[in-house]
């Protein structure tokens, strides 16, 4: 295709304010997907996010469009849409499928005005130096406020509130005028047709059948089908078997030229030969420079799995390998716990990630799984020189600790201004440093604040929203590391240290989260037929304690003489109990004693 008749864009949108909902109208208007094919969210394809309403993995898709007017009327065009996944987790690759495009449509919900998230990616975008068409969404809705919205919007990014357009996703108006501005307005791509080829990998998705299928964009020359390609941020090269477009279909072509959007096959069996951001260029007069913007995928939040059931190992160390296949990000090296028996420490990216990947891990694998509660990675330096890298809690070194490091994130906080405070406070107690204020529009704020990546990880979403009955919405990115007092918080059942219910909290939390997580334990460990004292403790300190008393008598004894269907009864009840039990040491604890420590009310 020449050049000049592609356009590349992408769809920024907050959650819920309508993406899937308009690339679907769009499959449907440039008549990609028929009619009859078409159902809800085309392009989620796997089930946890279409039950869970989320897009996590990003596609592209291609789109004739001929525009009805303006310059290149009538002249078939290619518009490749790149969907970008949605979450605060998935930044990188966010910005690695805004580094494909040229232009973007920022998708508001004109009930709800602009969202956090909205912004963040908005700010990516800019980065990128894309041209950014502003749309509201959901027009058809009795509560939509256009005008006011419209003028929030054209502020945002300098243009007249008159240029924002008004579309409805759901029935479809204005959907086709938005194509047209598309061609209108975002930029063709531009790349050297002669230059040794290089297009950027932004996405890639393993898939049963076909094995790993990478998602690219043209930059410069092309890349034909046969050819052999070379990886350049490992170096390793592959044969391409196949070559094409989604639209949304896959069709394999001869070839992709400058500023073409679409897939690559080699065999590779596993998404970690084929990494979001790296660059492809050919094996023989190959590139000697690949494009910017490349970053290996670093997992952000630890936490250990466990089957329930010990010997279920082997099959959750098969459902990793499997998962792994699929996705870069996931990392994880085997452990074992005095408490929990054998497991993994698990790295991801985030908390949707653990979540996604855990649940998956139940659902799909059949798994039992106890998960201990998720923590950061913590750089410990010690006074004669020595560092450590700490992704587990109970492994926070001993003796002589020069300096602690954790990591940190800007985070990017917006609602209505009535909120300020109770933003505050709440960035305040969880040691945030306020980098700046915005006003958007006269009622709705904009908050920048350095926080630790500790602090949010737990419930710092939750909070928020019931802050701010849930007009809050938060978006953020990691940004370094600083240095902090932190220490390390034991738990210790009968005098035994549970080493899943460590925890590296800062000095001045630690007292009130002995405290807190002591009570909670007591209230969940049964009692035992003898006396179990919990303790928290730092180093050989000990800072809170309690006792679960213990059973004077036998459960049967209450029915004794009694009915002996209600005895059975009783026994097969104890029996469940027991199944869902850990024993640690002597004490039996609870599978809800693992997760407890994760809530922090
Ligand atoms: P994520 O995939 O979770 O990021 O959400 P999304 O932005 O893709 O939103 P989605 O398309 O799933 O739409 C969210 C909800 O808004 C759905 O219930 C849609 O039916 C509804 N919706 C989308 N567009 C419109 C619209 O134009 N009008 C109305 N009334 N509802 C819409």
């Amino acid at each position: 295709t020449d050049p000049a008749l592609i356009r590349n864009f992408c769809i920024i949108a907050h959650i819920d304010h309508g993406k899937s909902t308009l690339a679907d109208r769009m499959l449907q208007l440039t008549g990609v997907v028929e009619q009859r094919q078409m159902r809800a969210q085309y392009l989620d394809r796997m089930d946890i996010e279409r039950e869970r309403g989320i897009t996590i993995k990003s596609q592209a898709v291609r789109l004739p469009w001929a525009p009805s007017a303006g310059e290149g009327r009538d002249t078939t065009h290619v518009l490749n849409m790149i969907d970008t996944p949605g979450h605060v987790d998935f930044t990188y690759e966010v910005s690695r499928s805004l580094a494909a495009c040229e232009g973007c449509i920022l998708l508001v919900d004109a009930a709800q005005g602009i969202e956090a998230q909205t912004l963040a990616n908005l700010y990516l975008a800019m980065e990128n130096e894309l041209t950014i068409i502003p749309v509201l969404n959901k027009i058809d809705l009795p509560a939509a406020q256009p005008e006011k919205f419209a003028a929030e919007l054209a502020h945002l990014i300098g243009c007249d509130p008159a240029d924002v357009l008004k579309v409805s996703a759901k029935t479809g108006e204005g959907v086709a005028e938005l194509l047209d501005k598309v061609v209108a307005e975002v930029p063709p791509p531009v790349g050297n047709a002669d230059a040794p080829a290089r297009a950027m990998i932004f996405d890639s998705v393993y898939d049963a059948y076909r094995g790993v299928v990478t998602y690219v964009k043209v930059v410069d020359g092309a890349l034909a089908r046969r050819e052999r390609i070379r990886m350049m941020s490992t170096g390793a090269t592959h044969e391409l078997l196949e070559i094409g477009v989604s639209s949304p279909e896959m069709s394999s072509s001869d070839g992709l030229g400058v500023g073409e959007v679409g897939y690559l096959i080699t065999g590779v069996k596993d998404v970690r030969q084929s990494k979001v951001g790296d660059t492809v260029t050919l094996y023989s007069k190959g590139a000697t420079e690949p494009l910017g913007g490349y970053k290996d995928p670093k997992p952000m939040v630890f936490s250990g799995l466990y089957p329930l059931d010990g010997s279920d190992y082997p099959e959750l160390r098969e459902a990793l390998d499997k998962l792994q296949l699929n996705d870069a990000a996931l990392v994880y090296e085997p452990e074992t716990s005095a408490a929990l028996g054998f497991g993994f420490r698990v790295g991801f990216l985030g908390l949707l990630h653990l979540d996604v990947i855990r649940e998956r891990l139940e659902r799909e694998f059949g798994l039992g799984l106890i998960a201990t509660a998720p923590n950061v990675i913590y750089r410990v330096v010690m006074e004669d020189g020595t560092e450590y890298q700490v992704t587990n809690p109970s492994e926070f070194p001993t003796g002589k600790i020069a300096e602690v490091h954790e990591p940190v994130v800007r985070a990017t906080l917006l609602a209505p201004s009535e909120f300020i405070g109770a933003i505050m406070e709440l960035c305040q107690t969880r040691r945030g440093t306020l980098l700046g204020m915005d006003y958007l529009s006269e009622d709705r704020v904009e908050l920048r604040y350095t926080l630790p990546l500790a602090e949010i990880v737990f419930d710092f979403f939750d909070a928020l929203k019931s802050k701010t009955r849930g007009y809050a919405s938060l978006d953020y990115e990691p940004t370094g590391e600083q240095a902090a007092d932190l220490v390390k918080v034991d738990i210790l059942l009968h005098g035994d240290k549970v080493d899943a219910f460590s925890a590296i909290t800062h000095k001045e939390k630690a007292y009130a989260y002995g405290v807190r997580l002591v009570a909670k334990l007591r209230e969940l460990i049964p009692r035992q037929n003898f006396e179990v004292p919990i303790q928290a403790a730092i180093g050989s300190r000990v800072i809170a304690r309690e006792t679960v008393r213990a059973i004077r008598k036998d459960v049967l004894a209450k029915c004794y003489g009694g009915d002996i269907s209600r005895k059975r009864k009783l026994l097969e009840k104890q029996k469940e109990g027991k199944k869902r039990m850990k024993m640690v040491g002597n004490v039996e604890v609870p599978q809800e004693a693992f997760i407890a420590v994760l809530s922090s009310d």
